[in-house]
């Protein structure tokens, strides 16, 4: 059996520190407020200035969101391919989502797209989804209120600064699952703003003054980590990078390179054939998911603020998950890609999924198709652009600076700019390059 997620894996060596931790709160005594240590570090280990922790990402955001004072029904614009929480805390704020539609390919939020549904927004919550980086344009941060939701992109650093930094504020879920979890619920807000960090200090403590805890200056919840959480926390972010390293290594046994955290490594599959994918994987004992099956526009609960996404709604219908968690084997990510692998899965018309996608790309971004009719080898640097390249069919190998990756169908891999590659597809190989920019003719010609 190929679990989707290992928690054990990674919990086992720390059973004696749990231990230790619980009985040094049942000694204490303190389960809840205290000195809670968690705050400080996760100020330090992000680099923010301030910290509160609280109940769940969920709340998290809730808190933030109500930081700033924002009219009733205010409009928040959400990316339409999210946890149902990013939505849910705008709802529950009293405010209005605005959903935007996606990039077709890694699902964060198309900024295009946000410039045209922008009349009246308040305040975007961009989500750094599956760990990939969602980066916000310098306009929007200069315009908006940014709230940044870092629930999955624990660790993740551009530039050297962690994600959420530059935020207003960014929010942090540490379900068990995620990449840094707690052993149940909990979640974290960090900001730069010592007003901000105090109201919504006050906002996840019932609006408790700093000095004198009964006395209730504004209305708040309740959303307190509770101290064990909090010092389950502390012990497992020592590992963090090592484990995000982890899970680099296992992306990479699957033949993807990416260079962000890696809290949910997917593939894009055909959606009719999807179903069928998932029943034949649990049939041979993988555990496939989907992140997420639905788009937030398509839920019946946000019904009310329906915006058509056809991107976010096509990448809900084609996206599977794979199982990855630190320290997976070898032998078990050939076992989930001989399963992909499988010729009986591959009934669909690949070039009709082709062809809907290239009708979401083809206005942004050129569009290459390349068939390997013949086994075939290509080298050169790669000076244009950064490139995704999708295998249709077959197996593409690709050395990418010297590092060799064999990208099986439906897997993709990032190209860097700059880097060297050299490739060879096996006989009736198919693949599709998207670019982040503009070729020009020359450029396109070339790679073809
Ligand atoms: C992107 C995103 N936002 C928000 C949340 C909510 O976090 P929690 O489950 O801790 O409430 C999650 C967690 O599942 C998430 O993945």
């Amino acid at each position: 059996m190929v679990e989707f997620s290992n928690l054990y894996e990674i919990h086992k060596d720390l059973k004696q520190e749990f231990h230790d931790i619980l009985d040094a709160t049942l000694n204490d005594s303190c389960f809840v407020g205290g000195n809670g240590e968690f705050a400080s570090k996760w100020r330090q280990y992000t680099g923010s200035d301030y910290c509160v922790t609280c109940n769940s990402g969920t709340d998290a955001l809730y808190i933030a969101l109500r930081a700033f004072d924002f009219e009733p029904h205010a409009r928040v614009a959400v990316p339409a391919v999210s946890y149902a929480a990013t939505a849910m805390a705008v709802v529950n704020a009293g405010l209005e989502p605005v959903f935007v539609d996606v990039d077709p390919v890694t699902g964060l939020m198309d900024w295009d797209e946000f410039h045209k549904r922008e009349e009246g927004i308040v305040c975007v919550v961009p989500v750094h989804l599956f760990g990939q980086y969602c980066k916000v344009p310098e306009s929007v941060r200069d315009k908006y209120v940014v709230i940044e939701d870092c629930a999955q992109a624990h660790g993740l650093r551009v530039d050297e600064q962690h994600v959420g930094v530059r935020a207003d504020v960014a929010c942090f879920s540490f379900y068990p699952g995620k990449n840094l979890g707690a052993l149940g619920d909990a979640g974290a807000v960090i900001t730069s703003s010592a007003t901000l960090y105090e109201k919504m200090r006050a906002m996840a403590r019932l609006g408790s003054s700093k000095t004198d805890r009964y006395m209730h200056e504004t209305v708040g919840i309740n959303s307190r980590m509770d101290i064990l959480q909090d010092r389950f926390l502390v012990a497992k972010l020592k590992y963090l990078d090592q484990w995000t390293e982890e899970r680099r290594r296992v992306a990479r046994l699957y033949g993807q390179s990416r260079d962000d955290v890696v809290h949910v490594l997917y593939i894009l599959v055909p959606p009719n054939e999807r179903d069928e994918l998932i029943r034949y994987a649990k049939s041979e004992g993988i555990q496939l998911n989907c992140h997420y099956p639905h788009a937030l526009c398509d839920l019946p609960c946000f019904e009310k603020w329906r915006l058509p996404c056809p991107n976010a709604t096509k990448f809900c219908a084609s996206c599977v998950s794979l199982p990855l968690y630190p320290y997976m084997t070898q032998e078990d990510v050939d076992k989930v890609k001989k399963v992909l692998d499988h010729p009986e899965l591959k009934t669909v018309d690949n070039k009709l999924f082709f062809a809907e996608l290239k009708n979401s790309f083809e206005t942004k971004r050129v569009f290459v198709v390349k068939n390997f009719d013949n086994e075939r080898r290509g080298f050169h640097k790669n000076k244009i652009t950064n490139e995704w390249i999708f295998v249709l069919s077959g197996t593409l190998t690709i050395e990418i600076d010297g590092n060799v990756n064999v990208v099986p169908t439906h897997g993709c891999i990032f190209v860097p700019k700059q880097s060297w590659i050299e490739y060879h597809g096996t006989p009736g190989t198919s693949i599709f390059v998207i670019c982040d920019t503009h070729y020009n003719e020359e450029d396109v010609q070339r790679v073809r």
